[in-house]
């Protein structure tokens, strides 16, 4: 099987995936573009790369559209990642009067460890009730792992022991060496696909927002446009996260600076 895409090909691809997610890959990830789509024309017994290309073309199949964007999304993510935040978003729930759910959104969730330790915060801080956690990704089989809540017991490493304890499920038999995400956090956990480069879902207002990972991956006018669609469904007191190497002080928003990759409507 040849494993490389002609010029044409690449930028085909690359035309499409940014339609769809609206992010537009470089040439540099020319082999991470052709190593992916190698396991997607292996699975259909096509040979050369060229050749699923044409065929994904012709056909716009949409299983197998999203197929691809899928396997070109970036999900790398894990418990706890950037934990300042974690720490800010301990405070807001202490400081919580209870007269509403807190409501947190996780918009770019991938395979749902960020919306899970959320929950396990927001569980340890209120109780068993009284919030919600609501997950939303671009990827089809980021939400569907999500929804699963299964992983690995090496990705649970920063979750702190006594989290581990109360809120995941120690698998056993043949699914030795992996967790569950327990019941009672998952009833208050809920994801869905959205995508951030089109009208949202309508989704309810929330008290914080973590949009993190993700902006990375745009160009500025793009960054502008999701943070615009986002910010809005912030409560008036509500923050927005990024990640800590995303900032949004190039971009016109309404949005102020509180700190560190934190922002306040
Ligand atoms: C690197 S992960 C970030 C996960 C998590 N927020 C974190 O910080 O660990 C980026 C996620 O953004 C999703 N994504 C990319 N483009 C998107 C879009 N247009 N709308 C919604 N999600 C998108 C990808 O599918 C991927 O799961």
């Amino acid at each position: 099987m040849s494993d490389s895409l002609s010029k044409e090909s690449f930028l085909a691809v690359v035309g499409l995936f940014e339609s769809v997610s609206g992010i537009r890959l470089s040439e540099a990830k020319r082999p991470l573009v052709e190593g992916r789509l190698h396991k997607l024309a292996q699975r259909l017994g096509v040979r050369r790369l060229d050749d699923y290309v044409r065929q994904l073309l012709e056909q716009r199949d949409p299983a197998e559209i999203v197929r691809v964007v899928d396997k070109l999304t970036t999900n790398e993510t894990y418990f706890f990642r950037e934990p300042q935040h974690f720490e800010f978003l301990a405070r807001l729930a202490e400081d919580h009067d209870g007269h509403e759910p807190f409501r947190v959104w996780s918009a770019a969730s991938s395979s749902g460890e960020e919306a899970y330790s959320i929950a396990m915060l927001l569980a340890e801080k209120l109780g068993a009730t009284g919030w919600e956690v609501i997950g939303t990704d671009l990827s089809t089989v980021m939400v569907e792992t999500a929804r699963r809540a299964v992983y690995p017991m090496e990705r649970a490493r920063h979750v702190p022991r006594e989290y581990l304890k109360r809120h995941c499920l120690r698998g056993h038999g043949d699914q030795e060496g992996r967790l569950l995400i327990s019941r009672s956090l998952r009833q208050n956990v809920r994801f869905d696909n959205a995508n951030l480069m089109e009208t949202l879902p309508a989704l309810g207002s929330f008290d914080v927002i973590f949009l993190r990972n993700v902006l990375i991956y745009f160009d500025n006018p793009a960054k502008e446009a999701i943070v615009n669609r986002v910010a809005p469904l912030l409560k008036p007191q509500g923050y927005l996260f990024t990640g800590h190497a995303e900032s949004l002080s190039n971009l016109a928003t309404q949005l102020r600076p509180v700190r560190t990759a934190v922002y306040a409507r």
